[in-house]
């Protein structure tokens, strides 16, 4: 089949790359002229497991090419998907200028009949605006078409994986002929069972902000239990241990930590925010999940200031991991940024390690000489007054312990992600402060 994608960022470009795969003709398009030029050579922009092998396999084979034409992409098609960002507007709604300006790309160079698929994550009615903007491009013209609702559930990090095996096809249509042609495209990703659910556009639309506001929820709660945790004098941890044995509860999305970030679940949980408000229901809930989610975002800071009984002027602290989590250099919404602004605003200097991230952080950073960034986690440590784990990278679970107390100018570890067993911190002589647990002294 011939497929068009517009927007090659994350779901745009794993979209892209698995279809043609399976042996689909894929045509990409981007705004962005820098970008198209490297993903033509090969090169993926972002890091993504397994992704650049993929886009070189099948730009080698002549089923995948990038373009920034629009009208090329348009034409190439029957399937058009939109993966374009739907980033927030100042009151947390999604805006959606970015679909409505593919929608009307497709509306005005469209000959023949076209599916349009709304892959990006767009509040409820978004289907029926892009049909809007479409029939409106036509400007008079008879040409037929349908909207379709696809929202995608991959995860950066995994999301070849996910893509290639889901565990669900969200489909959202009342047209037999989108229905058909989804299905067919999907074949290959459904052959073991069937995964896709057919639904109501709005359904649809709305099952990506409730499967994000579900996972989100479930981080503020433990986040809000270990705040309690701590102030009892329970372990988080096990009750962590007590809470997810329970099959009804489940152990996924259960872990304490500093806080959820990323392009999606904090922008979609005010999206639906704002969406509930507008049709005036007050979402209790999902307020709350944002607050302790902002709130969690200042507890590292908070650990550190208070061990130096709120002084850091001069003071280095190190910190390992930028991205919001692990195997991605996303740093868009990340914990660490929060971290990283509160220590500068109280004039602390920065040492940071990522394994993926520098690239990304040294745009954030830029210009910012109280940021060093550096490639080796050890190099970071040395001569700082406090270490700071924010992303749960593999590679920090199990440090040369003697050698970090030898690099830190003073034995103090701030764990976010609660990585270490407190006793084995405190035998290697260092001040642990973890989440949701009483901090460890030698
Ligand atoms: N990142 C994720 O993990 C994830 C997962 C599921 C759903 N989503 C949703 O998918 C959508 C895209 O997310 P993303 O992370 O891939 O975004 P992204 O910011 O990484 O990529 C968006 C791309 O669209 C391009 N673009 C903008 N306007 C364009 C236009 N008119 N024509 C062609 N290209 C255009 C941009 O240049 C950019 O490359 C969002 O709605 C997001 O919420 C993201």
């Amino acid at each position: 089949m011939k497929v068009a994608i517009h927007g090659c960022g994350y779901v745009g470009l794993v979209t892209g790359a698995c279809l043609a795969d399976v042996g689909n003709t894929v045509t990409a398009v981007d705004v962005d002229a820098e970008r198209v030029t490297r993903l033509n050579a090969g090169e993926t922009p972002i890091y993504e497991p397994g992704l650049e092998a993929l886009l070189r396999a099948n730009l080698d084979a002549g089923r995948l090419r990038f373009t920034i034409d629009p009208e090329e992409a348009v034409a190439a098609a029957e399937t058009q998907f939109i993966c374009v960002g739907t980033p927030p507007r100042e009151d947390g709604a999604a805006d959606l200028k970015y679909v409505i300006k593919v929608a009307d790309v497709i509306g005005r160079h469209m000959e023949d009949y076209r599916l349009v698929v709304t892959k990006s994550t767009v509040p409820v009615g978004t289907a029926d605006a892009v049909a809007g903007a479409m029939k409106k491009a036509l400007d008079g013209r008879q040409v037929a078409y349908d909207v379709a609702s696809n929202p995608e559930f991959l995860k950066e990090g995994d999301a070849v994986n996910d893509f290639m095996k889901p565990d669900r096809i969200v489909v959202g249509t009342n047209s037999t002929r989108a229905e058909g042609i989804l299905r067919e495209l999907y074949a290959p990703f459904n052959r073991n069972h069937d995964r896709v659910l057919v639904m109501d556009v709005r359904s649809a639309e709305l099952t990506k902000y409730a499967a994000n506001a579900m996972l989100a929820t479930r981080i503020s709660f433990m986040n809000e239990m270990a705040g309690i945790a701590e102030r009892v004098g329970a372990n988080i941890e096990n009750v962590r241990q007590g809470i997810g044995s329970d099959p009804r509860i489940g152990w996924s999305f259960i872990y304490p930590g500093c806080g959820y970030g990323g392009s999606c679940f904090p922008k979609d949980v005010r999206a639906v925010e704002q969406t509930a408000r507008q049709e005036g229901l007050e979402p209790q809930i999902l307020r709350a999940v944002d607050e302790v989610n902002t709130r969690q975002k200042g507890v590292l800071f908070e650990k550190i200031a208070t061990h130096f009984g709120d002084d850091l002027k001069g003071r280095t602290i190190a910190v390992w991991g930028l991205s919001f989590k692990p195997n991605t250099d996303d740093m868009r919404e990340a914990p660490s940024r929060v971290l990283i602004d509160s220590l500068l605003k109280a004039g602390a200097l920065v040492r940071a390690h990522d394994p993926e991230a520098i690239r990304v952080a040294e745009g954030i950073f830029d210009g910012e000489k109280n940021v060093t960034l550096l490639e080796d986690p050890m190099e970071a440590a040395k001569g700082a007054d406090a270490l700071v784990i924010v992303t749960e990278w593999k590679a920090y679970r199990s440090p040369d312990w003697v050698r970090l107390r030898k690099c830190l100018n003073e034995p103090v570890v701030v764990d976010g992600r609660n990585l270490f067993e407190p006793e084995t911190v405190r035998e290697a002589g260092l001040v642990y402060y973890s989440i949701g647990r009483a901090p460890v002294r030698p």
